[in-house]
């Protein structure tokens, strides 16, 4: 997620920006900058490519005049890859006005094209700098009108901070639906996407809402409705210690992340489905006659970025009818596999730098595949050597146990399926939008799914000193299985396995006894009462039961001891709801079990070698 960082006092601003920058790292970034307004009222702007330290060097070089006012950011690439040119802060072609933005402007590419018919020329790559030219364009002198003028504008989800060097003494701050608050000091004020850029300044802040804006000078802060009404805010005290704040107030980057899952998946899914239902897949080039004359797509991935595959095989051979495989890449690459043009090769990749899966991508182009892959690092090695990038805007994921990636690379199979089926006329308009709002209603539903958190924690405690799990299912519920068993594992270190729910009983039943426990998930509503005799089974020979279900499930008797309940959706989509309970359950039994969470022993976050 990209960082901002703002502050107008006395002191020289440089140096307190590129602190607060340095203490927004952990959110992640591929390039940062600054901009300030100097004594002679021009707005300097030096920014870079890399970590902070290649910042600091080039303000250090470049940074001539004393200024105490400005803005800062970090970027997490979403539009446009990584470079000088398209870190933030984004100028407006006249100079005037300098802007750093959090989140993404959904239609900036037709707001774009109207500016550049009106010969504005763009300097960046990037969704932002259409604010900045939009501001230069609605300009009128004041900034309160100009502001409103040009929100009215965007769409989508931002939080920005703005210099205009007609107001040398003021900084605005607009905040809708991506977190900014203002920090307030004695002569000083600060604006920041998070309060570990400030805390060491203050824990006196203001937290805008959506839509709200903001006036800071150095001793006044003024806050504005989205109808321009000025209005009072109460002052929020911070009892976070830095260290805490860090991770935005959770314990662990993992259950940061968790809670991320709802603004994750609604930044990733809004941008792609029009207001009429039809979806846009940017970066997209197959073309309906290249998806007709498919004769097989084969999926290669590691890890959960595998289970998402598992979940896609089924979704997109039950709207498509293509045939797919989903291969461990590092087996794929060996197994001399029947690749040729018409093949689409999906590779999904949280990193984009997973070396197996860079490695399977070339064996499947080398062997005539399309690549599209489903990557969440802009501009990464596996992106750069796709033909077609679908990118999930999950914001950088920091703990090692994958989450909202996971969870935005299932919204993405979704909506390809959903692309390639249309494109197949395979799909008719009631099923089609049955899926696209059972999609559009994902965020919601799984931030209702976390408001359950506490229960899920209270359930796992009993599961501290577990020594084996295994996690049962059908269909999809049997792919999400494969999930669940492994962010319990990964972080807890408990032994468990994923079944097939109708496989147990030729093998592994034997090694249930009493007090083994096992979870199913029964959310296929159409194979409930299948899920519910396994369950029988192995309750009979003394498990301890856990059953997910849907809310929807058959009306049949179901005896276990745990039950934890999920929204229903259409069946296709239940994987991303049935799979946050069990990412909670694996989170907090490794937390009772004082685990180190984010950075669980032996695993790296990107595993680049073979
Ligand atoms: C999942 O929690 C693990 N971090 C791991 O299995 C991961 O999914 C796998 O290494 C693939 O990583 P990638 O998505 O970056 O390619």
């Amino acid at each position: 997620m990209c960082g901002i960082i703002g502050y107008i006092g006395d002191n020289d601003v440089a140096p307190i920006l590129l602190d607060g920058l340095e203490r927004l790292e952990y959110r992640g970034y591929d390039s940062a900058g600054i901009s300030t307004i100097n004594r002679n009222g021009d707005i300097f702007t030096t920014k870079a490519k890399g970590k902070i330290e290649q910042l600091r060097k080039k303000v250090k070089s470049e940074y001539k005049d004393i200024s105490t006012i400005g803005i800062g950011h970090t970027r997490w690439a979403t539009h446009g890859k990584p470079s000088d040119r398209n870190s933030h802060p984004h100028m407006s072609m006249d100079g005037r006005f300098s802007v750093v933005h959090n989140g993404i402007i959904e239609n900036f590419s037709e707001l774009k094209a109207d500016l550049q018919n009106e010969g504005v020329i763009f300097a960046s790559e990037t969704d932002t700098e259409v604010v900045a030219q939009l501001l230069a364009k609605l300009y009128d002198g004041d900034m309160r009108s100009t502001i409103m003028k040009t929100l009215k504008k965007l769409k989508g989800a931002y939080s920005l901070g703005i210099l205009c060097k007609d107001f040398p003494n003021e900084i605005w701050a607009v905040r809708n639906a991506s977190p900014l608050i203002i920090g307030l000091c004695e002569n000083q004020n600060f604006l920041a996407s998070d309060i570990t850029a400030v805390v060491k300044y203050t824990k006196s802040i203001y937290q805008l809402d959506d839509g709200e804006f903001a006036r800071l000078t150095r001793d006044n802060v003024e806050i504005f409705a989205p109808t321009g009404e000025k209005i009072s805010k109460n002052i929020v005290k911070i009892d976070w210690d830095v260290s805490a704040a860090e991770k935005g107030g959770y314990q662990h980057f993992m259950l940061k992340e968790i809670m991320e899952e709802p603004e994750a998946i609604a930044k990733t899914i809004s941008p792609r489905i029009n207001d009429d239902n039809s979806i846009n897949l940017d970066g997209i080039n197959l073309t309906a006659e290249q998806i007709k004359n498919l004769k097989k797509i084969c999926v290669v991935a590691c890890g959960s970025a595998w289970h998402v595959g598992m979940v896609g095989k089924y979704v997109i051979e039950e709207l498509t009818r293509i045939p797919v495989e989903v291969d461990l890449a590092s087996e794929f690459r060996y197994r001399n596999p029947i690749i040729d043009e018409n093949c689409l090769c999906i590779a999904i990749s949280q990193s984009g730098e997973t070396a197996d899966t860079l490695a399977a991508l070339r064996e499947a182009k080398s062997r005539g595949a399309r690549i599209l892959s489903i990557v969440n690092v802009v501009g990464s090695t596996i992106a750069n050597e796709s033909d077609d990038v679908l990118y999930t805007w999950a914001g950088p994921e920091i703990a090692v146990a994958t989450t909202k990636a996971y969870s935005t690379q299932l919204t993405l199979v979704y909506l390809l399926a959903l692309y390639m089926a249309q494109a197949l006329d395979k799909i008719d308009d009631k099923e089609y939008n049955e899926i696209i709002n059972a999609i559009r209603s994902l965020p919601e539903q799984v931030a209702s799914i976390l408001e359950q958190k506490d229960e899920i924690k209270e359930l796992a405690k009993r599961y501290a000193y577990l020594e084996h799990a295994y996690f049962i299912g059908r269909n999809l519920d049997y792919a999400v299985s494969l999930e669940a068993s492994l962010k319990l594992k990964e972080i807890s270190y408990i032994h468990s396995e994923a079944y097939a729910a109708g496989e147990l009983k030729h093998g592994t039943i034997s090694l249930i006894e009493e007090g083994t426990v096992v979870c199913a998930l029964c959310c296929c509503d159409r194979l409930f009462e299948k899920t519910v005799s396994n369950i029988k089974e192995v309750a009979a020979r003394g498990a301890e039961t856990i059953a997910v279900i849907s809310e929807s499930s058959p009306n049949v008797q179901l005896e276990c001891d745990h039950k934890i309940y999920v929204p229903s959706t259409h069946e296709l989509i239940m994987p991303s709801l049935e799979v946050i309970p069990l990412q909670l359950m694996g989170y907090y039994i490794a937390l009772a079990r004082k685990c180190n969470i984010d950075k669980p022993r032996n695993l790296a976050k990107s595993v680049t070698v073979e």
